[in-house]
C-alpha cells in the first residue's frame, strides 16, 4: 500500500506509517538531540529505543523534566488491551516503561482495559478479556517491574475507584468530539463511546488520590494517543495536570511493510507464548526485502528498511548499534542471504522466548502482589 494510504486509530493500523506525516496529523512534538541530552543527565545512559528514535515523539516530555528537576516527581501509566495473547510489539513501550521505573524510581499505574475489549471486538465475551487479561499480566510480571512500585487493575475489577472519576471525564467530552476523534457513527454502541473516559483516569488518578497535583508520564504505542488528545484537554478543567506523553512506532509486520499486523493474521507477529516451532517457522516465512535469487541479491544487495528480519534486531533483538548497522550492512551490500539471516534472527527469537516464557510460569504465583481491586 502506498505511504498515503496509511491508517493510525486506537482501533485500527493499517498501511505504511509515515512518522513525519503523523507527527502532524496527530499534534505531537518530535524527541530532538536537546531533549534526549536532557534525559541523559538523569538517565547516565540513554535506552536504544531512544538513541534509535524508536520513540519518536512526545508531548509535554520538558514540562515533566522541569517539575522534575524542581523535585517534583512523576508517576507512570501505561496499558494493555486484552483482546488475545501478548506479542513482541506490545512488548516495546513495556521494556521502556520498566527502565523508565529503575532510572527514575517512579510508581507505575498499569491499566488492563478488558471493557474496552469486549466492547469493541464482537466475537469476545467478558469471561474472555477477564481470561487474557490475567494472561497478559503473566507477560507485564515477567518483564521484571517492581512489585512495590507497579499496580496493575483490570477496569472491571478496580471499577469502583474508577468508575467515579470517569464520569467526571466523561461529562466534559460531547459526542461530537468523540465522534471526530474516534470515528463513531449512530452504529456504535454507547459503551464504546464512553470509553476514552476510563482509559483517561489513570492519568490523574495519583492526584486524587494524594490529593495534590502528581505530574505523569505515558509510555505508549502511537496509536493510542487519540485518547490521551482528548484526556489532556479536559485535565484541566477537572484541576490536573495534563500527562506527559512519550510515542513508540510499532513494531513491523512480519509479513513486510504495508501488511496488516498481529491478531488479524497470526503470521504477521510472534506471540509470547508461541511455542519454539512455531516462533521458527513464522520467521522463516518472513519478508527480507532481498532480491528473488541468491545470485541477485550478492550482486544487488537488499534494503534492510523494508526487511521484516532487519527491523526485529532493530525493534527489539539488537541492543549493540555498532551490530545493528553491521546486519543492515550485509543485507545492504547482498553478503548476507535471506535463509541464514532468518535462521540467525530465528535463534535470538527462540532464546528470548524460552527465558520469558520461564519468567512467566514463575509470575503465576505473584500476581496478587501487583494487583489492585476495590
Ligand atoms: N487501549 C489500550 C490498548 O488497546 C490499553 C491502554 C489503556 C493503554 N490505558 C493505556 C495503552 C495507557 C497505553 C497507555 O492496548
Amino acid at each position: 500500500m502506498a505511504k498515503e494510504g496509511f491508517v493510525v486509530t486506537p482501533w485500527e493500523v493499517r498501511g505504511e506509517i509515515d512518522y513525519d506525516k503523523l507527527i502532524k496529523q496527530f499534534g505531537i512534538s518530535p524527541i530532538d538531540e536537546n531533549l534526549l541530552a536532557r534525559i541523559k543527565k538523569h538517565t547516565k545512559e540513554l535506552h536504544f529505543m531512544l538513541r534509535r528514535k524508536i520513540f519518536f515523539a512526545h508531548r509535554d516530555l520538558d514540562w515533566l523534566l522541569d517539575e522534575y528537576e524542581k523535585g517534583n516527581e512523576f508517576y507512570l501509566y501505561t496499558g494493555r488491551g486484552p483482546s488475545g495473547h501478548t506479542h513482541l510489539g506490545h512488548l516495546i513501550p513495556w521494556i521502556f516503561t520498566k527502565w523508565l521505573q529503575d532510572k527514575f524510581g517512579a510508581k507505575l499505574y498499569f491499566q488492563i482495559t478488558d471493557d474496552e475489549k469486549f466492547l469493541f471486538k464482537r466475537e469476545l465475551e467478558l469471561e474472555d478479556t477477564k481470561r487474557f487479561s490475567y494472561e497478559n499480566i503473566l507477560d507485564i510480571i515477567a518483564l521484571g517491574f517492581d512489585p512495590k512500585k507497579t499496580f496493575i487493575f483490570l477496569d472491571t475489577e478496580y471499577c469502583k475507584t474508577l468508575y467515579p472519576q470517569a464520569v467526571r471525564v466523561a461529562k466534559h467530552i460531547t459526542f461530537s468530539t468523540a465522534k471526530a476523534v474516534f470515528g463513531f457513527k449512530n452504529e456504535s454502541n454507547i459503551g464504546q463511546i464512553f470509553f476514552t473516559s476510563m482509559q483517561a483516569v489513570p492519568a490523574f488518578l495519583e492526584s486524587v488520590k494524594r490529593k495534590k497535583n502528581v505530574p505523569c508520564l505515558i509510555p505508549l504505542g502511537v496509536d493510542q494517543d487519540p485518547h490521551f488528545r482528548v484526556a489532556r484537554d479536559v485535565m484541566p478543567k477537572l484541576g490536573y495536570y495534563k500527562p506527559a506523553i512519550i510515542h513508540s512506532k510499532l513494531l513491523p509486520s512480519l509479513l513486510g511493510p504495508g501488511t496488516k499486523m498481529s491478531a488479524s493474521d497470526p503470521r504477521s507477529t510472534i506471540y509470547t507464548t508461541d511455542s519454539e516451532e512455531v516462533a521458527r517457522k513464522k520467521i522463516m516465512n518472513a519478508f527480507t526485502g532481498q532480491q528473488p535469487t541468491a545470485e541477485l541479491q550478492r550482486k544487488l544487495g537488499g534494503n534492510p528498511e523494508i526487511c521484516s528480519v532487519c527491523q526485529y534486531y532493530y525493534f527489539l533483538f539488537e541492543e549493540d548499534d555498532k551490530k545493528v548497522e553491521e546486519i543492515f550492512e550485509a543485507e545492504r551490500n547482498g553478503s548476507l542471504l535471506a535463509g541464514e539471516h532468518k535462521a540467525d534472527l530465528a535463534e535470538r527469537v527462540v532464546k528470548f522466548l524460552k527465558e520469558h516464557q520461564k519468567k512467566r510460569e514463575k509470575a503465576r504465583d505473584q500476581i496478587e502482589k501487583f494487583i489492585l481491586r476495590d
